[in-house]
């Protein structure tokens, strides 16, 4: 049945002191818990790894972490997980170890972060139970968060190599916002109290005894028995439980919505017809906000929203989904996944309904003639002769292929992301933001694909002859600055990236040329996990 549990606010955790008033850096210790959890009322309850101060206070999702704008936070992320994963894993994909005896393999990674290399969450350096094993590009127990970057949202996960879709599907996920209350504040917006709340989205299926359903036959079980493509469920979870409920006053409330899905795109929309005032996406506002019917958020999306509840004309309303999966060409939504909460709203009437600003926050738009260096970024899939998905690779390269992006810290440059696969991607890099300039159709694209599959170089390739169809304008709301973007297939997606700060001109308050260095990779879980991801190095 849906709509019987109540929405909860996940623990919040100040990674902040307050001392005479002044805020000051503070360490914080967080583990990684197996327990039993909830996801509904009439399911019984469900094997998880959960985020915590303690085994008895982790939750799914994690704690949500409020740091504040240039104070560091430290965080000691501990494992405390047993040494049998509860999901089916598959030793055919790059993994981190395949013997899990000493435990299984955890890296966290603060999605949206500008964070030092060491503390970054590579997919290398992984690390089990008390630290007693862990993979090559290990460094250190302690992670450092200087939160100098601008203000937002963002969600902190697993990252280990070729565990990620299973140890994030089994819990390993929560909300992490930077607060800069001297930017902030003076906007007016509703912020960091009863009124503002993540609501992190994914998607579950379940078996009867409450154990959280992921198949466990691959497609191409002779070549990965395991591994499948795109994970779904059909149970649609808002901070940890199955379609919840949310009583909420005739006033507008502010959402932090973090698509938290393996795979899963979420097209949102209110059944009643309300409407979303749009200010971020992903962890920047936007320079003012924009009125939305429907959003579209890719996995890892984030989109920071108000909703004005005194302008609906029923007393409940839907938060509904329409999007197919995998997005575009899928399934159609059915009865289950396409419903995801429900909102009664209290009939008394409020006086203070809370304010949205004409003006948000303006960053220094792109400006494309600093680029420093273009580049082509090529997706593909390969099939196995029963025609199912093997592998996905970029620019047709395995993740181990010497590095290839090395960009000079400080720079921008232009990445064309071709996309010669059937779905939609969304790109995730880490440390740089971006924004989409513009999305231009391949013509002829199977002969194109022809070229690149041998040569694996656009330029030989001739990609100027084939990229002239039609273009897609970038929409309003996603003409920020953004940490991931959805890429459509049979198209070049033009981004210009910037591998500095976006509100200020000092530089990184850190070395990012150190080891281990970063990642760039697809958001499809599945895909990044086999092996849709390339290291990024930086250089003076
Ligand atoms: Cu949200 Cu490299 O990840
Ligand atoms: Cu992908």
């Amino acid at each position: 049945k849906m709509f019987v549990d109540e929405l909860q606010d996940m623990p919040r955790i100040k990674g902040y002191d307050v001392i005479n008033g002044v805020h000051v850096p503070k360490s914080l210790k967080i583990g990684m818990y197996k327990k039993k959890w909830k996801f509904h009322r009439d399911l019984p309850a469900s094997e998880v790894f959960a985020y915590g101060t303690s085994r008895h206070r982790a939750t799914v999702p994690g704690p949500t972490i409020e740091a504040i704008y240039g104070v560091d936070s430290y965080i000691k992320w501990r494992n405390h997980l047993p040494s049998k994963h509860m999901l089916p894993w598959d030793p055919s994909i790059p993994i981190a170890t395949t013997t899990f005896k000493k435990g299984i393999p955890t890296v966290v990674h603060l999605h949206g972060g500008i964070d030092e290399p060491q503390s970054d969450g590579h997919s290398e350096a992984w690390f089990t139970k008390h630290f007693k094993h862990h993979g090559p590009k290990w460094t250190k127990k302690t992670y450092h968060y200087h939160n100098y970057q601008h203000p937002g949202t963002m969600w902190y996960h697993d990252h280990a190599m070729g565990l990620t879709r299973v140890n994030i599907l089994a819990g390993l996920m929560g909300a992490y916002i930077i607060q800069q209350p001297n930017v902030e504040g003076p906007l007016g917006l509703i912020y960091g109290e009863e009124y503002d709340r993540p609501l992190v989205v994914f998607d579950r299926g379940f078996r009867s005894d409450g154990s959280i359903y992921m198949n466990s036959t691959g497609n191409n079980p002779s070549i990965h028995p395991q591994w499948q493509p795109e994970y779904f469920g059909d149970a649609i979870i808002v901070n940890g439980k199955a379609w919840p409920y949310m009583n909420v006053k005739r006033r507008k409330y502010r959402f932090r919505i973090i698509n938290a899905s393996n795979a899963r795109f979420f097209k949102f929309f209110f059944t009643n017809n309300m409407s979303f005032i749009h200010v971020a996406s992903d962890s920047a506002y936007h320079e003012s906000p924009v009125e939305l019917h429907d959003l579209l958020l890719a996995p890892s999306e984030i989109a920071d929203v108000i909703v004005d509840f005194s302008k609906s004309k029923s007393k409940s309303v839907i938060l509904a989904n329409d999007a197919a999966y995998p997005y575009p060409s899928g399934d159609p939504v059915n009865e289950e996944n396409s419903k995801v909460m429900k909102f009664i709203i209290n009939s008394d009437h409020e006086v203070q309904t809370g304010h949205i600003p004409h003006k948000l926050i303006t960053y220094r738009p792109p400006d494309i003639s600093t680029a420093s260096n273009t580049r082509y970024i090529a997706f593909y899939e390969y099939a196995s002769d029963i025609d199912e998905p093997t592998h996905l690779y970029i620019n047709g390269k395995s993740y181990e292929a010497p590095v290839t992006e090395m960009p000079r810290v400080g720079t921008s440059e232009i990445w064309n992301i071709i996309n010669l696969t059937e779905d939609n991607h969304p790109l995730h890099i880490h440390l740089g933001l971006f924004v989409a300039l513009e999305q231009i159709e391949l013509v002829n694209i199977e002969e194109f694909k022809g070229c690149m599959m041998k040569l694996n170089d656009a330029i030989k390739c001739k990609i100027d002859k084939y990229s002239h169809g039609k273009r897609t304008k970038v929409v309003i709301h996603e003409k920020g600055w953004k940490n991931v973007y959805k890429m459509m297939p049979g198209y070049v997606t033009k981004i210009f990236v910037k591998f500095s700060l976006i509100h200020s001109n000092e530089s990184y308050p850190f070395d990012a040329t150190a080891e281990p260095g970063y990642v760039y990779h697809c958001h499809i879980l599945d895909h990044e996990d086999n092996v849709m991801m390339r290291p990024l190095k930086f250089v003076n």
